[in-house]
C-alpha cells in the first residue's frame, strides 16, 4: 500500500526519516532500520568529524515548533560509508546525506560514497542554514547552478546506478520557486528534491531570561516542526508543478501524522521524510504514522499511496 519508486530505488514504504535527528550514530540508524521506515537517511556528513556549534543549541515547544543550530555536529563522511554504518541500515535502502563546507569537499565526498557499493543513494544538502559564515547555498541561484554543474560532471556519479537528489530550502515567492526549479530541470543527474529544509534564521526568546533560547548566531536558527508543515506543503505543490515529471518531490517540513503525509501526497510527494518528529518521539514515530496512512487510505478507499499522489482537487 505505502510502496513507492524513488528514481531507481523501490522503497517498501513512502515514509522514511529525515536527515539531522537521531542520525548521527550507527546505532541511531540501526533503530531507524527496525522501525517502519521504508529506508534509513544519516546525518549530514563533512569530510572530517566535527563537533558543531556551542550548546544550547536546540529548542523545543513540542507540537508547536522546534528551533536548532547545531552547525553540523557529525561523525565525518568515512563513519557514514563504513561498513557498520551501511549493515545498520539492514535490508533496507541506505541513503547518505552530504554537506560539505565547500564544492572542493562535496565532490571529494561524492566520489567517496558512489564507491561504496551498500549506499543506494545520495542526498546533497543545499540548504543548511547554521554554518557561521556561509549563506544557504539554494538561496544563492548561480551557485546552485554551478554546484549541480559540477555535480553532473562528476564522472563516478554519472557512472553510478544510485539514487541522487538535493535537499532544498523553503521558497516563499513566485519568481524564487521558478528560477530554483528551472536550474534543477537543467539537470538530468537529479532524481529527486526534498523539500523542505529548516526555515533558516528564525529566532525564539526565552521571557524569564530576557535572552534568546539558543546561543549560536545570537540565538538565530533553523525552524522545523509542526510550525513550518504549511510551508512545506506548499513548497511540495510548488515544486511538483514546476519541476519535471522525471524528478521526484520528496516532502519534509512538520509531519506529525498520517494526514500529515497524506496532505504532502495529495501536493505531489511521493515519499516523505520526518525529521523533528522523529527527534521528539523517537523511531516508533514510523510505525504510527504509517498505521495512521494505512487507516486513512483504507477508509478513503485508496490501495496505494500512488492512486493519492498529486490529486489535491481545485476549487
Ligand atoms: C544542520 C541543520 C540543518 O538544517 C541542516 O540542513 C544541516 C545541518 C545543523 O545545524 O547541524
Amino acid at each position: 500500500m505505502l510502496r513507492t519508486s524513488l528514481g531507481p530505488l523501490t522503497l517498501e514504504s513512502c515514509i522514511y526519516n529525515a536527515s539531522g535527528p537521531r542520525t548521527g550514530s550507527v546505532d541511531a540508524l540501526g533503530k531507524i532500520a527496525a522501525s517502519a521506515a521504508g529506508a534509513v537517511l544519516a546525518k549530514s556528513a563533512t569530510v572530517a568529524e566535527q563537533s558543531g556549534n556551542d550548546l544550547p543549541r536546540t529548542w523545543q515547544a513540542d507540537k508547536v515548533a522546534s528551533l536548532n543550530s547545531e552547525g553540523l555536529p557529525n561523525k565525518g563522511i568515512g563513519y557514514y560509508l563504513a561498513p557498520d554504518a551501511v549493515a545498520a541500515a539492514g535490508t533496507k535502502p541506505y541513503l547518505v546525506s552530504l554537506s560539505g563546507h565547500n564544492l572542493a569537499d562535496n565532490l571529494a565526498m561524492l566520489t567517496e560514497a558512489v564507491a561504496v557499493e551498500g549506499v543506494a543513494g545520495i542526498e546533497l544538502n543545499l540548504a543548511c542554514p547554521n554554518v557561521i559564515g556561509h549563506p544557504i547555498i539554494a538561496y544563492d541561484f548561480d551557485q546552485l547552478r554551478d554546484v549541480l554543474t559540477a555535480v553532473q560532471a562528476h564522472a563516478g556519479l554519472r557512472a553510478s546506478d544510485k539514487l541522487f537528489g538535493i535537499k532544498m530550502p523553503p521558497y516563499f515567492d513566485g519568481p524564487h520557486f521558478e528560477k530554483a526549479a528551472a536550474i534543477i530541470n537543467e539537470f538530468d543527474c537529479v532524481h529527486f528534491v526534498a523539500s523542505i529544509n529548516t526555515i533558516g534564521n528564525a529566532l525564539v526568546i526565552d521571557t524569564e531570561a530576557e535572552m534568546p533560547a539558543i546561543r549560536p548566531k545570537n540565538g538565530f536558527g533553523g525552524l522545523s516542526g509542526p510550525a513550518v508543515k504549511y510551508t512545506a506543503l506548499a513548497n511540495v505543490k510548488k515544486m511538483r508543478e514546476l519541476l519535471s515529471p522525471r524528478i521526484a518531490v520528496v516532502g519534509v517540513g512538520g509531519i506529525e501524522s498520517g494526514e500529515d503525509v497524506f496532505n504532502m501526497l495529495l501536493c505531489g510527494a511521493t515519499a516523505v521524510q520526518i525529521g523533528t518528529c522523529h527527534w521528539i518521539e523517537g523511531p516508533k514515530c514510523f510505525d504510527r504514522i504509517t498505521a495512521e496512512l494505512e487507516a486513512l487510505l483504507q477508509r478513503k478507499g485508496y490501495a496505494s499511496v500512488n492512486d493519492v499522489r498529486g490529486k489535491l482537487r481545485e476549487w
